[in-house]
């Protein structure tokens, strides 16, 4: 029997009660929150996928395996389990424990760049460029042209564009570019995988100019599953092996655990540089920790060893794959404009599509999450304007689906508060900043409504 419902790899031994407030109530919490979602009260929101990150729900094997954490400053067994279990997926030979992801960057960036240099990437996260930028360094993103396009259905829009990093090399020069990073799967351009095909590329265009390849994998699970399912030659291996075959490609990686490492909290950053390695760990010792914790504890280290091999189940990956494209699929339907096709772990809304009347410096897509709230008490992420200032070259609304926490019947009301703004579509207006950080502003950022629709552009 062809079975057609996606049911959860899982049952559920422990429930969390989520909360009703009505149309009014959320009114009036977003304009306490100053209309940025960051600011309200997670209590206040009813389905939350503000983001995938650390939000996961971890398994009774995790669960146990964080009643053996060691914590003992230095050399403890948890570490032990920590690596290798990292490197058995990874491959790479040191592995530094960190915080979480944006603390293995700013160490990476920190040994690795200085002022001037270039760092290749195919989509940086905020947080990726916010660090290259720290330290003095130039982001650059080169995609695939077909990423800059959401509508457009590609089965790997995550690739880089290995030409356009030939001729960033031949315009700067190797000395100004001391690493390539390769995000999978690119969060920041729709959740969408690059190809085993692409990262060979890429790695091949990296050794030939001797620069190191570093992947960001934070997603390197669903990459694996997405290469399983649509590159030629991948069908018949596992998850598992499909990640193994990528990392042999690189030199080293940076790892939020909080997404497919299925913890709550956690990140590692890895080399095979030896050199580097000393200089990393010195940095480590400075401001995360001791190198066989940097910065977490030991339970934190089990649940991550236990959780990076779960993120590669069959069962569990299809699952997640198939429920994220189902909630893309049936809004796309109705002529909901989305990034095409539906990602690993979020749909992306085109909010310059869906609201085509609110213009750009009035933030379209911080204009439709709020109104998902305010519809629904659902809580997404604008990745546009706000996010990248005037360096966006879109303007989306990420839904990122937490790893193990809603059900299909959460997916379904996810859907029809949606479809429900998408019919209200003219009467959403947009916002004005009223206070900004300098960094990172989209965290804190203080907004205001604009009392009138504007007129079309
Ligand atoms: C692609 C990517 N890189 C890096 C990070 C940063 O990781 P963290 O939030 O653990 O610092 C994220 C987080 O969302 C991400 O999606």
């Amino acid at each position: 029997m062809a079975i057609r419902t996606i049911i959860e790899p899982f049952r559920i031994k422990s429930v969390e009660p989520i909360r009703w407030t009505t149309r009014e109530q959320r009114i009036e919490l977003l304009r306490a929150a100053h209309y940025n979602l960051f600011l309200l009260p997670a209590d206040d929101v009813l389905i939350d996928l503000l983001t995938d990150s650390g939000t996961g729900a971890m398994s009774t094997n995790q669960w146990a395996a964080v009643m053996q954490g060691d914590e003992s400053y230095a050399g403890s067994k948890s570490f032990d389990h920590f690596r290798d279990s990292v490197q058995d997926i990874f491959s790479y030979h040191h592995v530094i424990p960190t915080h979480q992801g944006r603390a293995a960057e700013r160490i990476l960036f920190s040994v690795m760049c200085k002022k001037g240099d270039i760092v290749p990437n195919n989509t940086h996260f905020d947080t990726t460029r916010a660090n290259v930028e720290f330290v003095g360094a130039e982001a650059v993103d080169i995609p695939i042209p077909e990423a800059k396009q959401p509508g457009i259905v590609h089965p790997f829009k995550g690739n880089m564009d290995v030409a356009a990093l030939e001729e960033l090399i031949a315009k700067h020069g190797r000395e100004r570019i001391p690493l390539v990073m390769l995000t999978i799967t690119n969060n920041s351009g729709g959740g969408q995988p690059v190809s085993m095909q692409n990262a060979q590329a890429v790695s091949a265009v990296c050794r030939k100019h001797g620069i190191p390849l570093y992947f960001d994998a934070c997603r390197f699970a669903e990459n694996a599953y997405f290469i399983k399912l649509r590159e030629k030659g991948y069908n018949d291996k596992t998850p598992k092996q499909i990640a193994q075959e990528m990392f042999l490609l690189g030199d080293g990686c940076t790892m939020s655990a909080k997404k497919d490492g299925m913890a709550n909290i956690g990140g590692f950053l890895c080399t095979n540089d030896d050199l580097l390695a000393a200089q990393e760990k010195n940095l480590l010792i400075l401001t995360e920790g001791y190198p066989t914790y940097g910065g977490l504890a030991g339970r934190d280290l089990e649940a991550i060893a236990v959780g990076l091999q779960e993120a590669l189940l069959e069962d569990y990956l299809r699952y997640r794959i198939t429920s994220t494209g189902y909630l893309g699929n049936h809004i796309a339907e109705q002529g909901v404009p989305i990034v095409q096709p539906p990602g690993g772990h979020a749909i992306y809304l085109d909010a310059r599509a869906f609201l085509p009347h609110v213009p750009l410096d009035q933030f379209p897509g911080v204009a439709l999450a709020n109104e998902l709230y305010i519809e629904g008490g659902i809580r997404t992420v604008e990745i546009g304007r706000l996010m990248f200032g005037n360096a966006a070259k879109w303007d989306l609304v990420r839904l990122a689906i937490p790893r193990r926490v809603y059900t299909q019947s959460h997916i379904d009301y996810v859907i029809e508060v949606i479809l429900e703004v998408w019919r209200k579509r003219e009467q959403v207006h947009g916002l004005r900043i009223t206070s900004e950080a300098p960094f990172l502003r989209h965290f804190t950022a203080k907004l205001e409504p604009l009392a009138t629709v504007a007129a079309p552009v």
